[in-house]
């Protein structure tokens, strides 16, 4: 796939083109909330953490920067989003920051051949996916976490069939609009399936703009 499909936004710091360093607005917004609810969980870490659906690469670049004990692994399925991760990767230079990888979680079988994983991240990917992906992340995470390992999520969900918010209805309704497979998935579902990879709901957090951060542990 070589043309985007998602916009990161308009804000073109640094220039669209120059580097290929993408900027997401979301990503300024983000970035805080989510290393308070995470950065603890990965400080305590050792080896590697992958991330897959990395987008523009902010989030890596940052936490990677944030611990360099830990080995970081971007990936995304876009080549403008894996230019883009390299191209941040590049400008901060980290020794514990791998260029990225193209994993499609439409892949049942997504193969990861460097070892157990410490973490795996999967930020606002699922609900901008089919269910699919959801399956295929749950499934991956059981095969390639280390027992104990973390799966970290973060985006909006429903909680027991219900929207939470008017604001995530209305997101629902557009990502539906864009793509009927796609949606603002069920908490309650996303649990069972990881339950059903070895994967036990440990941490269910909160976040600004009614979005949640949720950490599974392979058992
Ligand atoms: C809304 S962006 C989120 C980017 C980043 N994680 C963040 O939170 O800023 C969704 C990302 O998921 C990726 N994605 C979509 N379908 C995917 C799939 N089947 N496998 C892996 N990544 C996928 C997209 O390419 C995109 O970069």
């Amino acid at each position: 796939m070589t043309e985007p499909v998602f916009e990161f936004g308009k804000s073109g710091l640094p220039p669209a083109g120059e580097d290929g360093r993408l900027d997401a607005p979301a990503f300024h917004r983000n970035v805080e909330p989510i290393w308070d609810a995470i950065g603890e969980t990965l400080a305590a870490k050792s080896g590697a953490v992958l991330e897959i659906g990395s987008g523009t690469g902010q989030h890596i670049v940052t936490y990677a920067a944030r611990l360099p004990h830990l080995t970081f692994w971007p990936s995304d399925i876009i080549e403008s989003h894996r230019a883009s991760i390299d191209a941040w990767r590049r400008a901060v230079s980290l020794p514990n920051l791998h260029p990225p990888r193209s994993i499609d979680l439409m892949q049942p079988d997504w193969p990861w051949q460097d070892g157990p994983l410490a973490a795996i991240l999967c930020f606002n990917v699922i609900h901008i996916a089919p269910w699919a992906v959801a399956e295929n992340l749950m499934r991956g995470a059981g095969r390639h976490l280390e027992p104990g390992g973390h799966l970290i999520m973060y985006g909006p969900y429903k909680r027991d069939g219900a929207h939470t918010a008017p604001s995530n209805e209305a997101f629902d309704a557009s990502l539906r609009g864009r793509n009927p497979a796609w949606g603002v998935r069920d908490l309650e579902a996303v649990v069972a399936l990881a339950a059903a990879n070895g994967l036990t709901l440990v941490n269910t957090r909160a976040m600004p703009a009614n979005n949640l951060a949720l950490a599974f542990e392979r058992r």
